[in-house]
């Protein structure tokens, strides 16, 4: 990686549960070319819906100052997400000012704007992909997102097109709900057990207000695991990184395939949660549950000490004890917790 700046030591920051900042997720457009019925369902996010106009958005420039503040505080990973990130116009150029910093850079997308771009992001900087892909079956597909089944054919030359590029281990995310795409564990597994991809299973989450979340729609990982343990002979694989989301296993005769299991209602990962989220307009979370962010764009633009943004997060990081999905399971009834939240189309997942 190619460092061109210097920047001072500090004292690792640290929360009120002893959690670093590692993770810095960024929104770059709160719009989506997919209308998943989980996430953006088409009858709320329709004609009328007012997205986030073109000032509003974090300049490419904003972008890298955040994160050049955030470095020296412990950044270590950026993921760039969206709504759908390849939507943002020049992607490749914010990607290329930000590999200027020691950080590793990931993406999640879609995959229907990804095909034949896959070396022009990795030259801009791009390290490692993780695409969206809850059905193989075009009619499911179409059910889910809102997108033609024909379009499917894509997604899958785009994973293809990033696994020859050599962007990272590939990674593809699945939510799997009871009743609406159960049968694609199997035809996803056939679809990829033959590539060195890490296959992820998500449990169904209650973010957002529009996805009618119900309890009872979440497979749990452990049901799935059960179920494949029948076919497959499956070898949990250690973690790596403290904030690792997924539990990975590695399956017999795969070769560099595995699977891995976000099991974010079931088995909380809180404790180990070393993530913050900017939105595609420059507002700062620090859990994917919480109603409100600190406005940076307005430090940003009316700035008078170039260490105002680092300053105002150290401070936030270090009074944040946000747990909510440990807290959801501790409630009486799972899931009865309501207050307005925010939706992952605008902070990205
Ligand atoms: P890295 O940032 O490289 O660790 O990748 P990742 O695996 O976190 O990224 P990805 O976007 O693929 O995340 C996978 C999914 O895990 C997300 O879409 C969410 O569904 C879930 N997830 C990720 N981070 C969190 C989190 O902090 N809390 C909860 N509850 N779920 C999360
Ligand atoms: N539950 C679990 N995962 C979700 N995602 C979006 N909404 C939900 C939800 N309610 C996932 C997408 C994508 C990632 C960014 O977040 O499928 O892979
Ligand atoms: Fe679907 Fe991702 Fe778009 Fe949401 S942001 S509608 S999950 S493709
Ligand atoms: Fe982190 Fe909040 Fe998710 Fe817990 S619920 S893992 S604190 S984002």
């Amino acid at each position: 990686m190619q460092r061109l700046f210097s920047y001072p030591v500090m004292e690792e920051l640290s929360d009120q549960m002893g959690r670093p900042l590692h993770d810095l997720r960024i929104s770059v457009t709160d719009r989506c070319n997919m209308r998943c019925d989980y996430c953006m369902p088409a009858e709320v996010f329709d004609a009328n819906h007012q997205f986030m106009h073109r000032n509003e958005l974090l300049t490419f420039e904003e972008i890298n100052s955040v994160v050049e503040s955030l470095v020296p505080l412990g950044i270590k990973k950026i993921r760039l997400t969206g709504g759908e990130p390849l939507l943002r116009r020049d992607i490749e150029n914010l990607i290329q000012m930000l590999s200027k910093h020691p950080v590793e850079i990931a993406m999640t997308t879609n995959g229907l704007l990804f095909r034949g771009r896959g070396k022009k992001l990795q030259n801009a900087g791009l390290n490692r992909v993780t695409f969206s892909l809850d059905s193989l079956d075009p009619i499911v597909f179409e059910k889910i997102t809102g997108t033609s089944g024909e379009r499917l054919q894509s997604i899958l030359d785009s994973i293809d097109e990033a696994i020859e590029c050599g962007l990272g281990q590939v990674r593809i995310n699945s939510v799997i709900r009871r009743g609406v795409n159960e049968q694609d564990i199997d035809r996803l597994i056939e679809q990829f057990a033959h590539l060195p991809v890490s296959l992820r299973f998500i449990e169904f989450m209650d973010v957002g207000n529009h996805n009618g979340w119900r309890y009872n729609d979440v497979i749990p990982s452990s049901e799935i695991r059960a179920y494949l343990r029948k076919s497959f002979n499956l070898t949990p694989i250690n973690s790596t990184q403290r904030g690792e989301v997924a539990r990975r296993w590695s399956v017999e005769g795969g070769n560099g395939f595995e699977i891995g299991f976000i099991s974010s209602v079931t088995q909380p990962f809180c404790g180990d949660c070393t993530r913050a989220r900017i939105s595609a307009e420059g507002k700062l979370y620090t859990c994917l549950f919480t109603t409100n962010g600190t406005d940076l764009k307005s430090i940003l633009r009316n700035k008078t000490n170039e260490n105002d943004v680092q300053n105002i997060i150290s401070e936030i990081w270090s009074m944040r004890n946000d747990r909510y999905s440990e807290i959801r399971n501790k409630s009486p009834k799972p899931g009865t917790i309501s207050l307005p939240k925010i939706e992952m189309s605008y902070i990205g997942g």
